[in-house]
Formats: C-alpha cells, sequence, structure tokens
C-alpha cells in the first residue's frame, strides 16, 4: 500500500454500522476506573487520551512505514511508536530531559532552530549539559562525537536549508556509543524516514506541514525502542503540558491530506525556487535542496521523498524585503511554515538566526503556480537590481 492510503486507512474507526467513520474528540478529565486502575484502557487524561490513541498511531506508522488500522484493537490502550505533545518545543525538551544527565554531551547544529539551541544553552547547561556546537553542511557534527550522549540533527536546517547525510551520521554516533535525534519538522516523515535512516528519535513540530492548516500547535517523538518509548512518556506525564483532544482531533483531520497538501507544496517550492534563481538582477542565494545547484541536492535526492515546502533567498537589504512584502499580494508575510497558504518572513527580524538583513525564508502553499510566479515576478520587478547588503 502507499503513503496515501496508509494514512487515510489510518484515521478511520471500526466499521460499525451507525457509527461515524472517523472518531470524535473525546473530551475527558479522569476515566471510570472501578477497583485496580490498572486494569481500565484509560484512568487520567495527562498519561493518555483515545483521542491521542488515535493520533499517535497514525504517526507512528507513518514514520516507520508499518501499517496496523487504527481500530486493530480497540478498547485497549494501543502502544504506538510516537508520542504527541503540546508542541514541538515540548518534544524537543522531552528528548533533553529524559535521555540527558549531568556531564553528558550533546551535539547540536550550529544553525539548528532557535528555540532548541537557546532552550539547551538556557537552561540544560545550567543542569550541567555541554553542548558542542558544529555546522549541519558537510556532516561537521560527526566530528564532533567523541563521549557524546545524543547527536541533534536538524536537516534539511531551519532556515538555511542544510543538508546532512542522516545515515551516515547516525552509523558515527552509534558507533561513538551516543543516541541520535532528528528533528525533521522542515521534511515530515514522509519527506524523510528518520528511523529508517537509522535515527534512535525522530522529532517533530507538527504545528508546520505535518498538519498544514496553521491553526494548531502540537509536536511528537517517535521511537523504536520501547525503554526509550516509556522514558519520554514519563517526561509527558510528568510535566503535564500535553495537548487537549480537540487540537488531536483537528490533527487527525489535517494528517490525511499530508501527502496531497506535500506533493503540491514541494512541487510550488521547486518552481519558485527555479523561478527565483533566473532573477539574478535582484535575488540571491536561492536555498532549496531540490535545486541541482543546492550543495546538498545529491544527498536530499538520496534520503528524502519530498524537498519540501520552504526555501530561503536573499534580497539586497531590509528595505528590499519590506518592499517586496508589500508589492506582493499573494505571499502572507507571517512566521512559521508548512501552510495552505504560501508565506515569508524576513527571518533576521527575530534576532535568532545568524542571517543577512535581506534574508527570507519562504514557504510555498498549495495555490496555483502561475498566479504565484505572477505575483513574484512582479514584486520582483519594484526591487532595484543592488548588490547583497
Ligand atoms: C525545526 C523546528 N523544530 C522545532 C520547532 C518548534 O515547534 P513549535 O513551534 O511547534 O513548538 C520549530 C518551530 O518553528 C522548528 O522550525
Amino acid at each position: 500500500m502507499h503513503d496515501s492510503t496508509k494514512i487515510i486507512r489510518s484515521t478511520l474507526t471500526r466499521a460499525v454500522a451507525g457509527e461515524p467513520l472517523h472518531p470524535s474528540p473525546v473530551f475527558a478529565a479522569p476515566f471510570h476506573t472501578p477497583g485496580d486502575p490498572n486494569d481500565a484502557p484509560y484512568s487520567y487524561a495527562r498519561s493518555h487520551n483515545p483521542t491521542w490513541t488515535v493520533l499517535e498511531r497514525a504517526i507512528g506508522q507513518m514514520e516507520s512505514g508499518v501499517f496496523a488500522p487504527s481500530h486493530a484493537d480497540a478498547g485497549k490502550p494501543y502502544r504506538a511508536n510516537a508520542l504527541v505533545f503540546a508542541s514541538g518545543m515540548a518534544a524537543c525538551a522531552s528528548v533533553f530531559g529524559a535521555v540527558l544527565h549531568p556531564g553528558d554531551v550533546v551535539v547540536m547544529p550550529a544553525n539548528a532552530y532557535f528555540a532548541a539551541r537557546q532552550l539547551m544553552q538556557d537552561y540544560f547547561v545550567k543542569m550541567g549539559i555541554v553542548i558542542r556546537f558544529a555546522p549541519t553542511a558537510g556532516d561537521a557534527q560527526g566530528e564532533q562525537l567523541d563521549g557524546a550522549r545524543l547527536l541533534w540533527i536538524e536537516s534539511p536546517s531551519n532556515p538555511l536549508m542544510e543538508v546532512c547525510d542522516i545515515a551516515a551520521l547516525c552509523e558515527r554516533a552509534h558507533r561513538a556509543g551516543a543516541l541520535v535525534a532528528v528533528d525533521n519538522t522542515t521534511a515530515t516523515p514522509l519527506g524523510q524516514r528518520t528511523l529508517a535512516l537509522g535515527a534512535d528519535f525522530a522529532v517533530a513540530s507538527d504545528t508546520k506541514s505535518m498538519t498544514g492548516h496553521s491553526d494548531i500547535v502540537l509536536g511528537h517523538v517517535a521511537t523504536r525502542d520501547r525503554e526509550l518509548l516509556q522514558q519520554i512518556e514519563q517526561w509527558r506525564t510528568l510535566m503535564g503540558g500535553i495537548l487537549g483532544p480537540m487540537e488531536a482531533w483537528l490533527a487527525l483531520r489535517s494528517i490525511a491530506t499530508l501527502p496531497l497538501r506535500l506533493e503540491r507544496s514541494s512541487a510550488n517550492a521547486q518552481r519558485i525556487a527555479e523561478y527565483l534563481a533566473t532573477r539574478t538582477d535582484v535575488v540571491h542565494g536561492v536555498l532549496y535542496p531540490g535545486l541541482p545547484s543546492h550543495p546538498g541536492h545529491a544527498l536530499a535526492t538520496r534520503q528524502m521523498q519530498y524537498f519540501g515546502a520552504i526555501l530561503s533567498f536573499h534580497l539586497a537589504d531590509k528595505s528590499a524585503a519590506e518592499t517586496f512584502f508589500a508589492k506582493a499580494k499573494l505571499i502572507t508575510e507571517s512566521t512559521s511554515f508548512g501552510g495552505t497558504c504560501t508565506c515569508a518572513e524576513r527571518r533576521a527580524r527575530w534576532g535568532g538566526d545568524a542571517v543577512p538583513e535581506g534574508f527570507i525564508r519562504l514557504s510555498a502553499g498549495l495555490e496555483n503556480i502561475d498566479d504565484l510566479l505572477e505575483d513574484i515576478a512582479q514584486a520582483l520587478d519594484s526591487l532595484k537590481p543592488a548588490a547583497v547588503r
């Protein structure tokens, strides 16, 4: 079965006459638990919830490529190999919190998503964790693995779109005795199967392309290792920052269309990147793994099924970027990525990424590509050719 079929089948309920096709959100804090609470499939909703279960099963099978109908053992607390979190950051924090001990070394990408870097630097360092930063490009993290407990990978990285060889780095990390977590937010599990590439943890913000409607904040962690899964689950239960059933249900609705959305947004991103690369009069440094000119293109072609919705490029400076946004009618100026509409932003305005003032990250939406290209062309036409500052 192909991914789109599996995902759709995984979100259906058991075929019982008169029952709805899809599960509804279950709103509950405690569940009936007479006698031994361990005999009940659900007891208290900080630990588990039937709506999470269906979502975790669907995400778990996406991550592992294994298909199990959502209702296979209905009524029992199904142990998926994925756990859902209230946000992508909560998912990242659960891996840091569950596996790192004082004195442990973590190897992080120098250009990892800035909040993950900040969490590590501002909080985990205080608890005695040692960070080694190295670039994603060129597999430079592989040189820093001596004595490390955790290798944290982000490929393609946000927002610089750097790519590393995930399988090769996993092998090197395992040889060095380190666990590997891949933040797969930009690619999604359909774009890149990180567990199959050797990662111990697949981590993601599902706020982005995974759910793809810019209306929920969500994250997940998947692992094939039961013991690690239990540690992550315990962290979630004890920290208690869980997602509500409504968000889980919205996510379940959304992921059924992931294959369609990913196909369209990747195709649109490819065409936009190709067009931007021709506009050397005003556009510089177009970065998209699908472009043959991208330094990681051959690698990305090997390890990714889709190149994803995100690309980045530079305009001359802050003022050129602001003019571009003012003129573009089909590009919504906003942060985040992976939604239905094409969005972009000047990343330097946040101050967290080492990028020039005119650096723009663009997330291709699902619109008609000719409309997008026409709009981008007229917005670029309004800029004066100038060197990048
Ligand atoms: C690569 C990456 N990881 C993690 C996160 C954090 O996700 P969330 O905003 O859902 O907490 C983001 C958010 O932009 C991200 O881009």
